[in-house]
């Protein structure tokens, strides 16, 4: 590991460190005269921008240069459906869905069931079922059935593999082997991967036979691929899409690394949680930034920037400016203990997951609504 962390779309690990992960990845950092911007179209300015959780963009100006003159975008982002769904991914699509709402945008969501099929130890039958249960999350969330197409990689094959193909035809494997850390012992479908990842971000103008800016909010472990999409793109007659990256919610058991359900079941929150499992995981796992006792805390006061139950807070549940300063402050200064603010979290986080549960359970019936016909 060259600089001491990691980011590529299959490996995140290390303390990253956001500003040269920017430096790195030639991406450009959201600044206030962006978020200006953007708020003039969307009157208020998401928690998760005005924190800088979306951290990054590439062509946000311009996106905004072509809606200004009327030409709308559409947002596409997309899922690897092979476990559950944690918290961290609902952020990234929390900020997708305000998104949508705000600038009343369609979505194309993909299911890159061939991926997790090529990268990963699973059969087809398990990845089937993971898309399945992974888009009563996101019809849980609230995205606009009218607005939003699930289009799934092995089942929208004859939409998207003419696209692909495209693509692919214009990637080298030198690319890819320098992008990825490819060697000649991968198999032939990861070397072609990309090109299904890129191919919806120009699908609807392929559908529609007039170019159509794209989104793709995300966070920022697939700007690697999106690199490679945005070199073919002009090439191919299109726009290259546009990118705003988050950046990931850590694991609970500190600010390394992701937090990543395959890895570590039980170090993230996942959304069919009990109550009493979210519970346990904080207070079992969730790193703190308190000290040894409480006679200390009291004294020297605990580190929240260090501290996972206040950043998930921070970059998901607690909305609220004012709210969460007073958190920041009573913890720094030891008038709040550890366990008061994991209990707080604790709370949020099952107050959440009581209506997210619910929701998804009426989503049963709603997947076909969202599906992608081709
Ligand atoms: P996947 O399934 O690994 O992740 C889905 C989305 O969640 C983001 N993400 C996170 N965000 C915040 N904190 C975390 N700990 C965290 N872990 C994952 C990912 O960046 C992603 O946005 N190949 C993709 C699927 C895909 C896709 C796309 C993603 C297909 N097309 C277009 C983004 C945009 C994948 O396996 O994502």
């Amino acid at each position: 590991m060259k600089r001491g962390f990691n980011v590529t779309p299959w490996d995140v690990s290390g303390e990253i460190n956001y500003d040269r992960l920017i430096r790195d990845f030639g991406i450009s950092k959201l600044d206030e005269k962006l978020l200006e911007r953007i708020k003039k179209h969307t009157k208020d300015i998401h928690f998760m921008l005005r924190r800088k959780v979306f951290f990054a963009h590439r062509d946000m100006n311009w996106i905004l240069d072509e809606y200004e003159k009327g030409n709308k975008f559409f947002l596409y982002t997309g899922r690897g459906p092979s476990g559950e769904i944690h918290i961290g991914h609902i952020g990234t699509w929390m900020f997708t869905k305000w998104l949508q709402d705000k600038f009343n945008a369609e979505l194309l969501f993909q299911f890159t069931d061939d991926e997790k099929f090529l990268f990963k130890d699973k059969s087809m039958d398990e990845i089937e079922k993971w898309t399945h249960e992974n888009m009563l999350d996101l019809i849980a969330l609230g995205f606009d059935a009218k607005k939003t197409k699930f289009i799934i990689d092995t089942k929208n094959a004859n939409s998207l593999y003419p696209v692909a193909v495209k693509f692919a035809k214009k990637i080298n494997f030198s690319t890819v082997k320098a992008s990825f850390g490819f060697t000649n012992e991968n198999n032939i479908g990861q070397i072609f991967y990309t090109s299904m990842q890129s191919a919806p971000s120009v699908l609807p103008s392929v559908m529609k036979k007039k170019n159509i800016p794209c989104l793709i909010p995300l966070a920022v472990d697939q700007d690697p691929h999106f690199r490679i999409t945005r070199d073919v793109c002009p090439k191919l007659g299109f726009y290259k899409p546009a990118i705003i990256h988050s950046m990931f919610l850590p694991p609970l058991t500190g600010v390394s690394g992701k937090m990543d359900s395959s890895a570590g079941r039980e170090t993230s929150i996942l959304t069919t949680d009990s109550p009493e499992e979210v519970k346990r995981k904080i207070n079992k796992y969730a790193f703190s930034g308190g000290q040894n006792t409480i006679e200390e805390h009291r004294k020297k006061g605990g580190n929240p920037d260090v501290d996972v139950s206040f950043q998930y807070l921070r970059m998901i549940f607690e909305p609220d400016d004012e709210k969460l300063r007073q958190i920041y402050e009573d913890y720094r200064s030891g008038k709040m203990l550890t366990s008061e603010l994991k209990a707080i979290l604790t709370e949020k986080i099952n107050l959440f997951l009581k209506e997210h549960q619910k929701k998804r359970q009426l989503a049963k019936k709603q997947i076909d609504k969202f599906l992608f016909k081709d």
